[in-house]
């Protein structure tokens, strides 16, 4: 290996190779590099935890049955989803409030870039949308029911000037408040006063400092999507005391909401959060083209089941007027083929690359996609499949009761 291409740290042989080979093993990573409420921020979670912990748990009810002979030696897994072609059918889902890396969002869409995928920003980034969609320019802005309606056109007129391919409506945000194991504390904003008080949380973790302190600026918790034209950023508690006074939405508001955006973009409008078919029905009727069968990676409503028991009745039920994709508890590529043998076109992933991001910035970003296409790969190769479009129910062991109506 010559110096060129002589990664730095096989020269230092105190320094641990930053590949990791699965989801967990980026994990306890993140854990060790991340100051534990930063760390606490991703894990979230919500209530007694019944949801977040369903969403990965019932992923392991659902069996894989593969063949000894007769598999194909080349495999498919690309497909169009939202109108575009994906090198796998993994996006990236949209999570707020990305203090884990000092390139935050920017990061994870070069990486969703250079894996030819979908890059999803969520309402509460922390980086604007225009720095975003040029680093992956198949970027799609999600927006919650959030302000007026002059303020919710303007932030998609923004959103479409940038160049976004689609809008992500996320509608199912229930305000639940208090966990068993407790919430982090999410300062304000990072002042000189709140560094003091967080130092001894900080100082334990120099890595996460030092990838701060060489960019020169501490995060400042602000959602500048959200910004009036020419005006500054909110905070993040500024934009979520918007979020929750803002009256909820009826579908007639989910129907005008997809109205304005086919008015401005023209592009694809997904609304995220379905978890019942007859909801799944009202999105149609809405003029929805895609759904995300989702409970918000179990940070919302406890007691809602995993994303994926709920993904079957839903798909047979509209999976022909919409695309179906599904989120939640995806953590290898083998969830992701039982989530399409189900009947989702593609999946999102949150944690996991969250999860990546800390562990290696965009590369660890990268390497979780590698991850699922590799797992994927693997799958669809026991299974005897040449490409995902052949997988079906019959390609999993699925116990009785699994599937909630
Ligand atoms: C820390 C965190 C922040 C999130 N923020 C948002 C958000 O701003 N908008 C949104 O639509 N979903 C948000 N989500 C939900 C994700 O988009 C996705 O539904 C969920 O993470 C999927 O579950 P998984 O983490 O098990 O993959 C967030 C999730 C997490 C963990």
């Amino acid at each position: 290996m010559d110096a060129v291409t002589r990664p730095s740290w096989a020269e230092n042989p105190w320094r641990q190779n930053p590949w990791f080979e699965s989801v967990a093993v980026a994990q306890r990573r993140a854990q060790k590099r991340l100051p534990s409420p930063v760390y606490a921020a991703l894990l979230a979670g919500s209530e007694r935890g019944q949801t977040v912990r369903d969403n990965q748990a019932a992923f392991t009810e659902l069996g894989l049955l593969p063949h000894v002979a007769g598999q194909h030696a080349e495999r498919s897994m690309t497909r169009t989803v939202l109108g575009q072609e994906v090198a796998l059918p993994v996006l990236i889902s949209p999570t707020g409030v990305q203090a884990v890396h000092p390139d935050g969002e920017v990061a994870v869409a070069r990486a969703a870039n250079n894996r030819g995928t979908l890059m999803c920003l969520s309402n509460f980034a922390s980086k604007p949308v225009e720095e975003v969609v040029e680093a992956c320019p198949r970027t799609l802005f999600q927006m919650y029911w959030t302000g007026d309606r002059d303020v919710m056109v303007q932030r998609m007129q923004r959103a479409q000037k940038a160049g976004a391919v689609g809008l992500i409506a996320t509608l199912d945000w229930s305000f639940s408040m208090g966990r068993d194991w407790g919430s982090p504390e999410i300062p304000e904003k990072v002042d000189l006063k709140t560094m003091v008080r967080m130092a001894p949380k900080v100082a334990t973790k120099p890595r996460w400092l030092y990838e701060f302190g060489r960019t020169g600026h501490i995060p400042d918790l602000t959602a500048p999507n959200l910004a009036p034209p020419n005006g500054p950023a909110p905070t993040f508690f500024g934009a979520y005391y918007e979020w929750m006074t803002t009256p909820p939405p009826s579908w007639a508001d989910v129907a005008w909401m997809r109205e304005q955006w086919g008015r401005i973009s023209g592009t694809p409008f997904l609304l995220k959060g379905v978890a019942r078919v007859d909801d799944a029905k009202r999105a149609v009727d809405a003029g929805v083209d895609a759904i995300s069968v989702s409970n918000h990676g179990g940070n919302n409503l406890d007691g809602t089941p995993a994303a994926i028991r709920l993904l079957h009745p839903i798909a047979t039920a509209v999976g022909d007027q919409v695309e179906v994709l599904l989120d939640g508890g995806v953590r290898r590529g083998s969830d992701v083929v039982k989530a399409l043998a189900l009947g989702a076109r593609a999946v999102l992933i949150g944690r996991a690359y969250l999860w990546g991001l800390a562990a290696n910035g965009q590369a660890g970003v990268e390497n979780v996609l590698d991850i699922l296409h590799g797992g994927i790969d693997s799958a669809l190769l026991g299974l005897g499949i040449s490409s995902i479009d052949e997988l079906s129910p019959e390609s999993l062991l699925v116990p009785d009761g699994f599937h909630v109506p």
